[in-house]
């Protein structure tokens, strides 16, 4: 079988985001604490970063930690904190040999100081990279995203009763300089984006699959674009030869 590799999809994504779920379950079917889930999930984020690099892709957003896993115990953010910056300090020579840019979105408000440094440490010594972009959202949520943006623009506005346009609104989040995600991709099962990537998600496709994020390997990897492969964007048009 053809796999990411050597397959060329006529139509590779040029964007591809994944909200990442399931890393508690699959270490609950282990009979694991919940952090052994993410430990594996941390070796799924390897493994999708160099299968998207082999790929093709040119955008790669991974949902790391929302504005509402907040609410998870104190124990548990903790380890997503310290995991995230181990990943950081292990992976950042192997990133930059392969030519991937690091990038962040989110609220770096509320963020740890050392999680901040790691973040502006990785930015710069990426920085000149022209492969992957691996947008990484932490303490990242729509809502926030959206409502900052805007309160930005009304800011910046000679006059703030003057009509808000999309467009300004694109260009004041945080993602402005990247495309939209062309396929939205989430693991475990659930069928919602939960605050993820609201406003840029106007025309993704969206993919779901039951595998739980440490479970998905190539081959998952490979049939979600063979799936995208298919599909027709019209983005509220017509197709021509219909
Ligand atoms: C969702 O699974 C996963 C998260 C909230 C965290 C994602 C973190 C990682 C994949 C590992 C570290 C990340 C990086 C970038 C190194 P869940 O805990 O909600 O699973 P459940 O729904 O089965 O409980």
């Amino acid at each position: 079988m053809k796999s990411s590799a050597d397959m060329r999809h006529n139509n590779t994504p040029e964007h591809i985001a994944f909200i990442m779920d399931g890393n508690g379950r699959w270490a609950k079917k282990r009979f694991l604490p919940r952090v052994f889930g993410h430990r594996a999930g941390a070796e799924t984020v390897r493994r999708v970063v160099r299968l998207s690099g082999e790929a093709g892709v040119r955008f790669l957003t991974l949902y790391a930690f929302s504005s509402e896993n907040w609410k998870r115990p104190v124990e548990e953010v903790g380890f997503l904190f310290g995991l995230f910056k181990s990943y950081m300090t292990k992976e950042i020579d192997a990133l930059d040999a392969d030519n991937v840019r690091v990038r962040f979105i989110g609220r770096r408000e509320g963020l740890p100081a050392d999680v901040c440094e790691i973040m502006d440490f990785a930015v710069a010594r990426t920085d000149k990279n022209t492969g992957l972009t691996l947008i990484l959202a932490v303490n990242y949520g729509s809502y926030h995203e959206i409502a900052d943006a805007v309160t930005r623009i009304v800011r910046e506005k000679a006059d703030y009763k003057d009509p808000v346009s999309a467009e300004e609104i694109a260009d004041a989040l945080q993602t402005a300089e990247y495309p939209a995600p062309d396929l939205i991709i989430r693991t475990a099962g659930e069928r919602r984006l939960s605050n993820f990537l609201l406003w840029q998600a106007a025309y993704s496709e969206l993919y779901f699959t039951d595998t739980l994020w440490p479970d998905f390997d190539r081959a998952q990897f490979d049939a979600a674009l063979a799936d995208f492969d298919k599909r027709e964007r019209k983005y509220g048009g017509v197709i021509d030869d219909v």
